[in-house]
C-alpha cells in the first residue's frame, strides 16, 4: 500500500519507493497540516511535528494568539483571510463579496488507481502503478467542499496533485485564485533552480539561492511561453548532478501558469504552483465544480540528474500516449528551413526522391500549402489546399511520396485566423478582442477564441476534412503568438475572466478529438519553436519542437535545460542547413547530427542544394539513429559536462535499463592547443560490469570508467565544434 492513514495518530502517509509525504489533521478545529515530505520515513506517528502538544497554540483552546497560529502554522492549502502574509492557495469571492475562508477536514477516500481530470490532460497508470488518496475539505460557512487528489506512483518517486472545488452552497462564488499544489516546509538553505529563455532561446538553466521573500517564474501570455518553464526544483546548496537533495515540481498545464517560492520569517518556505491569478475569475453557480490543472512532484536525495531521471520515467510511462508513446518515429525531413513559403509539387517530389534515397523516411510540408498563403500576411484559418502550388491535391502529391516510399506530414496553426482569410471575413467575432478596441495583431494574425464550442466546431470541421483527404500521418500543430486583447463574444461580462482557462481546454479538447479520430496519426507540438514545451501538450503529442534555432551550439546549451526535465524522446530536432539561418554559425555536418541524434532526429534542409559532402554523410546518420534509437529514447539519461558552465565540452551519456549498454556524447566546441585528451567520468553504469567501448580491442570495468574516467581524445587540429560517440556494451 502506497498510502496509509493512520486514524489514531490522524495522519496520511504517502510513500513511493525512496520518499515520503505526510499530511495531518490538527485540533478540533480539524485543520490540514503539512508534515513532511523528503527521503521515505518508516515512522508514522508523526503528528507532533505540526505543533499539536502545545496547547497554548491550539488555536480552538486559545483564541487570544489565533492569527498569530495562522501566519505560521504550515497548511496543507492555505485559504485567504484568516492571518498571516503568506500567498494563499486559494482565494476566493463569496456572494457578499467577502474572501475569507476556511478549511476543515470532513472525510477521505484511499483507492487503487488514478482518475482522469475531466478536460484536463493528466498522468495515467493503471492500478498496479498509481493509488489515490482524495481528502475533502470544507468551508462550513460557505459550504464550498475543496477535494485534495493525491496520486502516489511508487515505482517513479512521483506524487501528483490537483485540487477540486465544489460548490454546494446556495449563491455563487467566484474563484480568484486556486493553486494547484502548496507545500510549506522549513527552508533548509535551499537553491532554486528554474529554466528561461526567449524564442530560438530556449532551455537556459538558471540556479540561485533563495533569499527572504517571493521568488517566482510564470506566464501571462496565454501559453506556457519562451520564457519560462512550469516548472521549478528546489535544491540544498550542494546539489549537483548526483548529489544532494532535489525537489522538483512541474505543472501539467499549457496556459498561464504561476511557480512560487515564499520565504519568510521564521525561515519558513512556501512552494505554490498554479494557474496565474492574473486574469482568472471563475464562476462557480451552486453545484458546479472547478478541476485545477495538475502538478507532478517529486523528490530525491541523490541530486538533480536523479530528479531529471524520475520525471523522465513518469513522463515517458505515465503521460505520454498513444501508438508512438514507445515507438520509433520516423526520420522526417520538414520542408520549413529548405524553401519556406516558395515550393510547389515538383519541388516538394524532387527533395522527397533525393531524401528518400537517402534513408529518410516521411517529407513534412510546413507553413504555406493553404488558402492564399505565400508569406505569413494571409490565410490562417483556411484550411484548404492552394492548388496553384500542389495542382490535384493534397492527395495527388501524398500518393507521389508515398510512392517514393515517405511517409507524409502537414503543417497547421490551427488556433490561429489571419485578418485576410474567408473565415475571418465570415465570423470576426471568432477572433479573442475586446468589443470597439483595435485588437493588437502579431505575425499579422489574431487568436482564435476556442473557449467557444461552435470556433472549436468550425475548425475541426477543417482539420478532419484535410486529413481524411489523403494519407496524413504526422502533423506539426504550431502557435504563434501569444493572447491579449482577452475578450470573448460568447461569455458574458462577469465570465470574461474564465476566457483564458476555457482556451487552452478548447485547445485540448481539439488536439483530443484528433487523436481519438485519427489513433495513428503521429502529433508534434510548436510554438515559435519550444514556446509551449509543457506536460500538457506532451500529454498529446509525443514529441515537440524544441526551437527555431537549429544551430548545432544553441542547440546545446537548448537541448541540455528542456532534457533536464523532459525524455530525449519528447525533442523535436532535425540537422538543418549552414551558415545557420538564425545564427550564421558553420558546425560541421556530422556534429549536427551528432546534436540531433539527442532529441527525435530529422532534416531541415533541401537535400538537393546542400553540399555534396554533406549530403553523402546522411545514409550514415541515418544508419546511426536507426541503431542508436531505442537506447536514445528509452534508456536513463546522465548529464556528465555543461557547456553552459564550462564553456568547452558538452557531455551526456544515456544507459540503458539494465546497464549493459550506453552511448556517450561528447562534442568538444572549442578546439584548444594542448587541450587533446580528458577524463570525462561516466555515471550510471554497474561498477561490477565490464564494457567493451565498440571500435576499442581493451574492456574497462563500470567503476574505472565512472571513477576515473573515459579518454576522450579530442580530433587533432580538428577545428571547434567535433563530436564524438563512444558505444560501449557489456561483456
Ligand atoms: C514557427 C515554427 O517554429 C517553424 O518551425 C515554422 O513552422 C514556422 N512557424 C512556420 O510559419
Amino acid at each position: 500500500m502506497a498510502i496509509q492513514y493512520y486514524e489514531r495518530e490522524r495522519v496520511w502517509k504517502l510513500d513511493t519507493k525512496n520518499t515520503t509525504y505526510v499530511i495531518g489533521e490538527f485540533d478540533e478545529e480539524h485543520f490540514l497540516g503539512h508534515i513532511y515530505y523528503g527521503k521515505r520515513l518508516a515512522a508514522h506517528d508523526l503528528g507532533y511535528v505540526l505543533g499539536g502538544q502545545e496547547s497554548g497554540f491550539l488555536p480552538s483552546r486559545n483564541t487570544k494568539d489565533r492569527v498569530n497560529f495562522m501566519g505560521t502554522f504550515a497548511m496543507e492549502y492555505p485559504t485567504h483571510g484568516l492571518g498571516g502574509n503568506r500567498e494563499e492557495a486559494l482565494r476566493i469571492v463569496d456572494g457578499n463579496g467577502h474572501g475569507t475562508m476556511q478549511l476543515q477536514y470532513i472525510s477521505h477516500e484511499i483507492y487503487p488507481g488514478k482518475k482522469a481530470i475531466p478536460g484536463l490532460p493528466a498522468t495515467f497508470g493503471t492500478t498496479a502503478d498509481v493509488e489515490t488518496l482524495e481528502i475533502t475539505a470544507e468551508d462550513v460557512l460557505l459550504h464550498l467542499k475543496v477535494i485534495l487528489k493525491y496520486s502516489v506512483f511508487e515505482a517513479t518517486d512521483v506524487v501528483t496533485r490537483y485540487v477540486t472545488i465544489e460548490n454546494c452552497s446556495e449563491q455563487t462564488v467566484t474563484l480568484t485564485q486556486v493553486m494547484s499544489a502548496c507545500i510549506d516546509m522549513p527552508n533548509e538553505q535551499f537553491d532554486m533552480i528554474t529554466v528561461h529563455g526567449n524564442w530560438a532561446r530556449e532551455g537556459q538553466i538558471d540556479r540561485a539561492r533563495i533569499m527572504h521573500g517571493t521568488h517566482s517564474v510564470e506566464s501571462m501570455c496565454g501559453k506556457t511561453s519562451h520564457d519560462y518553464q512550469p516548472f521549478l526544483a528546489i535544491c540544498s546548496h550542494n546539489a549537483d548532478q548526483n548529489r544532494g537533495e532535489v525537489y522538483g515540481l512541474n505543472m501539467v498545464y499549457s496556459g498561464n501558469f504561476i511557480a512560487r517560492v515564499t520565504n519568510s520569517f521564521p525561515d519558513q518556505l512556501r512552494i505554490t504552483m498554479g494557474i496565474h491569478p492574473s486574469d482568472f475569475r471563475w464562476i462557480l453557480q451552486p453545484g458546479d465544480r472547478f478541476d485545477t490543472p495538475e502538478v507532478v512532484m517529486t523528490y530525491t536525495d541523490c541530486g538533480i540528474g536523479q530528479m531529471t531521471r524520475n520525471l523522465h520515467d513518469q513522463y515517458r510511462n505515465h503521460l505520454i500516449q498513444g501508438k508512438y508513446a514507445h515507438a520509433k518515429r520516423p526520420i522526417l525531413l520538414n520542408n520549413w528551413e529548405a524553401t519556406y513559403f516558395d515550393f510547389d509539387t515538383q519541388k516538394l517530389l524532387r527533395i522527397a526522391k533525393q531524401a528518400a534515397e537517402l534513408g529518410i523516411e516521411m517529407l513534412v510540408v510546413d507553413d504555406g500549402w493553404f488558402g492564399r498563403r505565400n508569406d505569413d500576411n494571409s490565410s490562417l484559418g483556411d484550411w484548404f489546399v492552394n492548388e496553384e502550388k500542389l495542382p490535384g491535391g493534397l492527395k495527388t502529391l501524398v500518393d507521389q511520396v508515398n510512392a517514393l516510399g515517405l511517409k507524409f506530414g502537414l503543417w497547421f496553426e490551427p488556433e490561429m485566423v489571419s485578418p485576410d482569410s474567408d473565415l475571418y471575413r465570415a465570423h470576426p467575432d471568432y477572433a479573442i478582442a475586446v468589443p470597439g478596441r483595435r485588437a493588437g495583431m502579431a505575425r499579422n494574425q489574431y487568436v482564435l477564441d476556442l473557449g467557444r464550442s461552435e470556433v472549436v466546431e468550425c475548425v475541426y470541421g477543417m482539420l478532419k476534412q484535410v486529413l481524411s483527404s489523403a494519407n496524413i500521418e504526422y502533423v506539426k500543430w504550431d502557435m504563434n503568438r501569444a493572447l491579449c486583447d482577452l475578450g470573448s463574444y460568447g461569455l458574458p461580462a462577469d465570465r470574461q475572466g474564465e476566457l483564458l482557462h476555457r482556451y487552452v481546454m478548447g485547445v485540448y479538447e481539439l488536439q483530443g478529438r484528433l487523436l481519438r479520430d485519427f489513433p495513428n496519426l503521429l502529433l508534434e507540438n510548436c510554438s515559435s519553436g519550444g514556446g509551449r514545451f509543457d506536460p500538457g501538450m506532451l500529454y498529446y503529442s509525443p514529441q515537440i519542437w524544441t526551437s527555431d534555432d537549429t544551430d548545432g551550439l544553441e542547440r546545446i546549451q537548448i537541448q541540455e535545460g528542456i532534457a533536464m526535465i523532459y525524455p530525449l524522446s519528447s525533442m523535436g530536432a532535425h540537422v538543418s542547413d549552414c551558415p545557420n539561418h538564425i545564427t550564421g554559425r558553420t558546425v560541421p555536418f556530422e556534429t549536427r547530427g551528432q546534436v540531433a541524434l539527442a532529441g527525435t532526429f530529422g532534416y531541415e534542409l533541401d537535400v538537393t542544394r546542400i553540399p555534396e559532402a554533406d549530403r553523402n554523410c546522411i545514409p550514415s546518420q541515418v544508419k546511426m539513429y536507426h541503431q542508436y534509437h531505442e537506447l536514445i529514447s528509452e534508456g536513463d539519461y546522465y548529464r556528465l559536462l555543461s557547456y553552459s558552465e564550462n564553456h568547452q565540452v558538452d557531455a551526456y551519456m544515456v544507459v540503458d535499463k539494465k546497464r549493459e549498454e550506453a552511448l556517450v556524447s561528447c562534442i568538444f566546441v572549442q578546439n584548444r592547443p594542448g587541450d587533446n585528451s580528458r577524463r570525462i567520468k561516466l555515471q550510471g553504469l554497474d561498477p561490477e560490469k565490464y564494457y567493451r567501448i565498440i571500435g576499442e580491442s581493451r574492456e574497462y570495468s563500470g567503476e574505472e570508467l565512472m571513477y576515473i574516467g573515459l579518454l576522450a581524445d579530442t580530433p587533432w587540429a580538428g577545428g571547434d565544434y567535433r563530436g564524438r560517440l563512444f558505444h560501449l556494451q557489456c561483456r
